[in-house]
Order: structure tokens, then sequence, then C-alpha cells
């Protein structure tokens, strides 16, 4: 959004429900008023519901349901995470746009799109993002880490999900080992952590997070996988509203969530993340197929360890470790 039209939403917005009067506007701003008008109008094709009367100037009525930054921010209580800010209506993928972030990026910004024309998935699936149902998202990190260790920050932004769901949503979610969250055994997120690395040295790491949120179907071969919070919602709370969940709340709490869980991380408390990841575990206690380059094996999930690795116990009563990144690990009993 150009700089003005962003002044003119910051005036509107600090008088929500009052009018402010065309001249007030112009001194602020420092610009004619055929130029207000203008950028009024800009607010409005985005959805900004302004009343505008002869005398009174310009009142907001009401918001639209986009994620831009300024509809983000009132939630948001970050110190970086978030505070960059790349918008975009149409995107191809956030995660290509962040990885292609100049190194002088800020850590903690973050990329952000209502719709993906080829979001993509672990093992090359594609990731459906329908435009303002979801959140997709792309965090930009440059953590002082080993490239061995960068997949366990798909741990840290799984529980900086679920946890945002309960408080925002009020819903409780699983995690699948290791990047998906579950509600009533299909996918509400999913998690893509890529890395930029040298041999051994990190230079930044980007997460990318696609939550379905307002989704009401979903295309015919996801239909059993997956599931949207507004689907989840309508089925645990039907007297409740509608359904609807504000998107911006829930995009801030992920944010301030995951900063929070990111600085325990960054400072040696990964294990205590874990043990926290395995209290919402789906996948311990469940048989499941380890599915390796040229072929799987079968085995019963049984713990997670430090380091994030997922212990699974084979048919032949040995244990193996599997490291997220290298391997996926599929239900055998639906999807998870
Ligand atoms: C998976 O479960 O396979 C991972 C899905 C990750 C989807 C998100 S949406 C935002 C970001 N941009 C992408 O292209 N993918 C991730």
């Amino acid at each position: 959004m150009a700089q003005e039209t962003n002044l003119l939403l910051r005036i509107l917005k600090e008088n929500k429900g009052a009018y402010v009067s065309g001249q007030q506007i112009c001194d602020r701003m420092g610009v004619s008023r055929t130029a207000v008008w203008k950028h009024v109008n800009v607010l409005r094709e985005m959805g900004y519901v302004i009343e505008s009367a002869t005398k009174k100037g310009y009142m907001l009525i009401k918001e639209p349901d986009i994620l831009i930054y300024d509809e983000v921010e009132p939630y948001l209580k970050t110190k970086y995470i978030g505070r960059n800010y790349f918008y975009f209506n149409t995107v191809g993928s956030t995660n290509t746009q962040a990885k292609a972030l100049p190194e002088n990026t800020p850590e903690g910004a973050v990329v952000v799109a209502e719709e993906q024309t080829a979001g993509r998935g672990r093992t090359g699936r594609a990731w459906v993002s329908p435009k303002g149902q979801g959140i997709w998202m792309s965090l930009y990190l440059k953590p002082d880490i080993t490239p061995q260790e960068a997949p366990r920050l798909t741990h840290v932004a799984a529980l900086a999900v679920a946890r945002a769901i309960k408080s925002a949503v009020g819903i409780n979610a699983g995690i699948k080992w290791p990047n998906d969250i579950i509600m009533d055994g299909r996918k509400v997120c999913g998690i893509l952590t890529e890395l930029s690395a040298e041999i051994d040295a990190v230079n930044s790491v980007v997460v990318g997070i696609g939550i379905n949120v307002n989704n009401e179907r979903f295309p015919e071969g996801l239909k059993d996988v997956a599931t949207s919070l507004l689907i989840e919602r309508k089925k645990t709370m039907p007297n409740q509203n509608d359904g609807v969940v504000d998107r911006k709340a829930l995009l801030a709490e992920v944010l301030n969530n995951f900063e929070k869980l990111y600085e325990g991380f960054l400072k040696g408390d990964f294990p205590d993340i874990i043990k926290d990841c395995k209290k919402l575990s789906v996948t311990i206690g469940r048989p499941v197929r380890v599915m390796e380059k040229g072929g799987g094996f079968d085995a019963l999930a049984v713990d997670i360890d430090d380091r994030g690795a997922l212990i699974v116990k084979k048919q032949d009563g040995s244990t193996e470790a599997v490291i997220a990144g290298e391997v996926s690990v599929r239900g055998v009993l639906g999807y998870v």
C-alpha cells in the first residue's frame, strides 16, 4: 500500500466510528482534498467501509478480513518476529519469496499472502492455498545453529501454531510428528522448513506455515485428510457463532508464540520445547510406516528424543531414531 494511503488508514483507524473532517485529514497528510478522496477510494477498493458526508468528513465503519500489517499489528506483541512484513495479495509461494530475500534482511521478517498459486508442501507436494481462507506465511530466520539442527525449527513452529490455535480459537490441536497440526484426525496446518547453508554454517532458515482457517470445503483428493479451523469450530462449538475465525488475531498469536519459543530455543531450551510437543503428540503410541527412499518399514512410534527425532520400535523389537527431513512417517490406521 502506498505510504499516503497507509497514513490515511491510520488516521481513520484512530477515529474508528467517528467522523474526521476532510480538512483535518488534509492537514495531517499534507495533501489536497482531491488526493484524500483518491486514497479513500483505494481503501474502499480494498474492502474498507468508509462513510463520507458533506461538512462532516470521513468515518471508518468496518475493516475487511485482510492480513496487511496494519490489521495484524494491533495484536502483535513481538520485538522482532513479524516486524518486517512483506504482504502479497497473490504470490507463487511465500517460502520461495522468503528464500529470495536479500541477505541483509533482518531476522524475523515475514512474508504473508492472501493466496498462493504455487504453494509447496513437503516431498514435492502442492499446498492448496485459496484466497483469503487461510494463513499462508513464511518466517525468515538467521539462527546461530548448525545445518543439522535446522529441522528443530519445525517443532518450534508446530508448538507455536498449536498454542496459538488454543488461545486464539479455543480448540485443542495435536501435533503429528514432525510438521502437521491435527484436529479430529485431519490436517489443519502444515509446516515446510527450508534451509540455506554452507557445509557447517546456516545462512538462513525459512519456516513456511500454512493454516487452513476459514476453508469450507477441500478438493476431492484432500477431503478425507484435510480440515479447517472453521469446520472444526462448527463441530465443537455449534451454537457459538458462524464459526468464522479472525485470521489477523490468529496470525499475530502464531508470531507471538513463535518468538517466545524461538528465544528459548536459541538459549538451548529445545528439550523443554520437545517435552511440550510430546504432550500434544498424536503420533506417539501409534503404528506408523516410516517411508524411506526405495521402501520403508512398519513400526510403533514410542517417543521423541531431545533432538526431535522420532523413536520407533520395529517389528523385530529393535528401536530406531528417525530424523525429520530425512524420512516421512505415515499413519497406518488413517491419516494420523
Ligand atoms: C506440508 O505439510 O507438506 C507443508 C505445507 C507448508 C505450506 C506452507 S503455506 C506457506 C508456505 N509457502 C509454501 O509454499 N509452503 C508453505
